[in-house]
């Protein structure tokens, strides 16, 4: 099998539109961005089927959609045991979001990552002709570079990582983190999604692994390979997701959260259900309003859409339960006869459904605990009526309250920061909401996923 000419050929775990495992609705932002920038784009996407079969045969399923071929492999029940569950989201995933009483390191683990990121480089390395770009993404394939390479494969290989990198210390309580970063520097560019995740990056390659680091250049030289390692954010597709504005779905959407908040202020809260989203310290949050607020219990309605996510992996099941409880307290304490003030909503939306329901909400509660970017943040804003746009309130610990910082910007872990916040978003004269949405607005539309594509394949080429 081989490759067309001069391609961009895409390689990530999880590839949307897929029929394997990852609940509708579930599926992050990763898979959403790199399908808007394929269908623009064209080219190949590689990755896991999300399918389980008894015994691995390396088979590669081909399917053409929308100008895209995608290219996918089935796992055996060890490998997603070991790699998908075990190495990627319950070793890298929970200390990259620095919860490190989550993090479990098995050496089984480690060796699932080394055989998945093999057999998904042999599927890739079909796929790659001669002039082709290849752009890894993240956590689960880091040691993809290494293994193409190993395979003689020269083409430009750049790779993105979606969430945070940790502080030093955090990252080197990794076992054997020098063999994990130094696969990654086989790489041409790493990009991260801002500048906190790559400083932390660098000062670990600096001062942990003795490589050369040019801080201004973002240049790396480790064991006569030089690396460039950068900032680029990820961002939404601005028009087709304001495209969404008319359909029928959106507008059914819209009208299903107004009629059922009635004269009450709707905000809403879009999470796949991840501990690192920050769900019960958001509740906390409402709960300490509804406490100082008794007056305005009658006001406002929550609705939390979590569809749930990973839930082979026991700290998933966990902050299930943990939520369960936290809106069943809060619904006992506040609720009326016709009304709870908490409504905990676990199906996903389609696109054009959660347009509607940003639309009608006038106030969006984004308030993780750590992540990468989180376009939720952005789809919110781009969802607004211009002449009567919504509030977002933002966790600073997202990297997107780095471009987003017109929005109200809350201590997650403070739920008096978080009540402020609500009452600040819901007093809020009209003049200011549509100034700060204006800047808002402005970013996203600017910094959307074509020009964060555009921009990294760039450099990609010319670095
Ligand atoms: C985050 C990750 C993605 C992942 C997504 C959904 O956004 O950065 O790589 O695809 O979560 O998680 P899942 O495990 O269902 O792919």
């Amino acid at each position: 099998m081989t490759g067309q000419r001069d391609q961009l050929v895409v390689v990530s775990n999880r590839v949307s539109g897929l029929t394997g495992r990852g609940a509708p609705g579930a599926q992050g932002g990763l898979a959403g961005a790199l399908e808007a920038v394929l269908k623009r784009r064209g080219g190949t996407w590689c990755g896991w089927s999300g399918n389980e079969r008894g015994e691995f045969t390396g088979d590669v399923h081909i399917n053409y959609r929308d100008g895209i071929r995608k290219a996918t492999i089935d796992l055996e029940p060890q490998d997603v045991e070991e790699y998908y569950n075990g190495y990627a989201n319950s070793t890298i995933w929970p200390l990259f979001h620095c919860r490190l009483d989550l993090t479990r390191y098995e050496r089984n683990f480690g060796k699932g990552y080394e055989r998945v990121n093999k057999r998904i480089t042999d599927c890739a390395a079909q796929l790659i002709g001669p002039g082709d770009l290849v752009w890894v993404h993240d956590y689960h394939l880091m040691a993809l570079g290494k293994g193409l390479r190993m395979r003689g494969i020269a083409n430009r290989i750049g790779f993105f990582l979606h969430i945070p990198w940790p502080p030093v210390r955090l990252f080197s309580s990794l076992p054997f983190h020098e063999r994990l970063v130094s696969s990654l520097l086989k790489y041409d560019l790493i990009g991260f999604q801002c500048d906190e995740w790559l400083e932390n990056f660098l000062h670990y390659c600096r001062k942990d692994l003795g490589a050369a680091v040019d801080e201004q250049s973002g240049r790396i030289k480790y064991e006569g390979v030089t690396t460039h390692a950068r900032v680029y954010p990820v961002g939404i597709d601005f028009d087709h997701f304001t495209a969404l504005a008319d359909t029928p779905e959106a507008q059914e959407a819209a009208w299903w959260l107004r009629s059922s908040t009635r004269e009450r202020i709707a905000m809403i809260g879009v999470d796949r259900l991840d501990y690192s989203k920050g769900l019960p310290e958001r509740l906390d949050g409402i709960g300490c309003f509804f406490e100082r607020h008794p007056e305005r219990t009658h006001d406002l309605v929550f609705v939390q859409i979590a569809p749930p996510s990973r839930e082979d992996v026991k700290s998933y099941r966990d902050i299930r339960a943990r939520l369960e409880r936290k809106t069943r307290q809060i619904n006992d304490a506040f609720s009326e006869v016709e009304f709870d003030p908490i409504r905990y909503v676990k199906r996903g939306f389609s696109q054009a459904q959660l347009y509607g329901l940003y639309r009608a909400a006038r106030i969006a509660l984004v308030t993780p605990l750590r992540d990468g970017m989180n376009l939720v943040a952005k789809e919110y804003v781009a969802a607004q009526d211009r002449l009567d746009p919504g509030v977002l309130i933002l966790s600073r610990f997202a990297g997107a309250a780095r471009q987003l910082d017109s929005a109200l910007i809350v201590n997650p872990h403070n739920p008096v920061e978080i009540a402020q916040a609500i009452r600040a978003a819901m007093d809020m004269p009209l003049e200011e909401r549509r100034s700060r949405w204006e800047r808002l607005a402005d970013n996203v539309r600017d910094e959307n996923v074509h020009v964060w594509a555009g921009n990294f394949l760039h450099d990609l080429e010319s670095v």
